[in-house]
């Protein structure tokens, strides 16, 4: 069959993609490989199946990448992605930050992690109806990438709230293919779901249930979802065997946890580089004990309340003064987004005033980074007495599986129990409350005191579950269940 030539059969579909490109100081592009689950996943099977991944432009430099490739298919790049093509779309500008920054962004993701402050936001009116439109034609734009580029009977993997609607879309025009759609964050239950207007909600409920299998990392987010769809659509949900019946057909929902990427870990962290930033740290911190965080800046995150929680710890057990150093990364993340710009100085006045309040001439408290250096993040897993891990609300959360993995002696995780990733550590971290900062500040405190022995052993067993479900897994897993 001629026309099935270069027609992939494993598709990925996500906003963001494995590569991402710059414009170098002579004018050339540059790439970059992301790293993450899906990338190494997607290049475990490349190898043997024809496959494609469609994400979208998101700057600039890969506009201009988009540019110079035959029909924006960037597999002459040179990247390794284990044989897999890339196909980035260029869509336009005002469309895409309707979709990226203002739908997805500042209102889906707001709602599935129950940020909005609701005496004041959110309020859908006549702009977000634009947006909702450029979400649509975003979405489409995608649909039709994977309609075109699907050998008959392949299988189609979207990720996300940004492609909510993409399964249905696809669906409708090509009923042959075998469609998944993964959830990475959490899912709102419907008694915040329902903030959303109700053709808007329903629409995408509608839109995830053009798949024929929907995963989420979490039994928690899963349940919320059949929650949803029972209250919006009246479906028929079948919780214990985690069905939905809905317009003749039956839809599966799946729990696939995803876990660290251990020997990814492991290999990169041999590196020069971190062994480098290994050295410069020990040397900054000296004999104090090193309480960690790395995140994005992000409202979910909930960095304000974990920095709370530090200032409680030096003030009310003063014998930590001087004798600790807390290393707080907080990277650039969705800077279109207002509460973002907010929340990046709010942290940072917290950080300022902590240091003003506690420093002496020898010893900063707090050490707060803003630019992103993966290098010096894993040097800091390494090195780490106490991981803080305290979001309001997350999908997963790598990072309190990624530490212990590297921890060179073991350390203490203070997790919240609203990520997804205490459904795996449990009891072997120190669970909080997220809201409750002195429960926070004395989980810290235990943490730091915690005999050697037991927060090895502690630490060992989270390694254990941390990299039982390595990417790789997960993602096949997903293709799996498509049968
Ligand atoms: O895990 C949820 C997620 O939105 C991913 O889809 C995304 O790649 C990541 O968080 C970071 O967000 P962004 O791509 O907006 O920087």
């Amino acid at each position: 069959m001629d026309d099935q030539v270069d027609k992939a059969q494993i598709l990925v579909a996500s906003n963001r993609g494995p590569v991402s490109f710059s414009v170098a100081d002579d004018g050339s592009l540059a790439f970059r490989r992301g790293g993450g689950g899906l990338v190494s996943g997607l290049s475990s099977v490349a190898a043997d199946i024809e496959t494609l991944w469609v994400c979208a432009a998101l700057s600039d430099a890969d506009r201009k990448a988009v540019a110079a490739a035959p029909e924006g298919r960037l597999d002459q790049a040179g990247f390794d992605l284990g044989g897999a093509r890339v196909r980035m779309l260029d869509i336009a500008p005002e469309t895409f930050a309707d979709a990226y920054t203002w739908v997805a962004n500042s209102t889906l993701w707001f709602v599935h992690h129950m940020l909005y402050d609701t005496p004041n936001k959110p309020g859908f009116d006549a702009t977000f109806r634009h947006q909702w439109e450029n979400y649509r034609s975003y979405n489409a734009a995608f649909a039709e990438a994977l309609v075109t580029g699907a050998g008959e009977g392949a299988k189609v993997a979207v990720q996300d709230y940004h492609l909510a609607l993409v399964p249905r879309m696809v669906r409708g025009r090509r009923p042959d293919l075998r469609i998944a759609h993964f959830s990475h964050t959490p899912w709102a239950p419907p008694e915040y779901f329902r903030m959303l207007p109700t053709d808007v909600g329903r629409e995408l409920l509608e839109g995830m249930l053009g798949a024929d299998h929907l995963g989420f990392l979490s039994s928690r987010w899963a349940d919320a979802f059949l929650e949803c769809c029972a209250r919006f659509l009246h479906a028929g949900v079948d919780r214990r065997a985690r069905t939905v019946q809905f317009g003749g057909r039956i839809v599966k929902v799946g729990v696939h946890g995803l876990g660290a990427d251990g020997a990814f870990l492991r290999e990169r962290a041999e590196a020069d580089d971190v062994a480098q930033r290994r050295g410069e740290l020990r040397e900054l911190v000296g004999d104090r004990k090193l309480i960690v965080r790395v995140d994005r800046t992000e409202l979910s995150k909930n960095i304000v309340r974990g920095l709370a929680a530090y200032r409680e710890l030096l003030a009310t057990r003063p014998e930590w003064r001087g004798r600790v150093t807390h290393m707080a990364y907080a990277y650039p993340s969705r800077g279109d987004v207002p509460e973002y710009r907010e929340y990046t100085a709010a942290v940072q006045r917290l950080a300022k005033e902590i240091n003003e309040e506690f420093g002496t001439d020898d010893w900063t408290p707090l050490i707060l980074e803003v630019n992103d250096d993966f290098p010096r993040s894993l040097a800091s897993y390494q090195i780490a007495d106490v991981l803080l891990v305290n979001p309001i609300r997350d999908g997963m959360n790598l990072v309190a599986k990624e530490g212990p993995v590297l921890s060179l002696e073991g350390c203490a995780v203070v997790l919240s129990t609203e990520a997804g990733a205490a459904d795996d550590l449990g009891k072997n971290a120190l669970l909080i409350n997220p809201y409750d900062i002195s429960e926070t500040t004395e989980a810290l405190h235990k943490g730091l005191t915690m005999p050697q022995e037991e927060r090895r052993a502690r630490c060992e067993r989270m390694v254990e579950a941390a990299t039982a479900l390595p990417p790789q897994r997960w993602f096949t897993d997903q293709l799996r269940a498509l049968g």
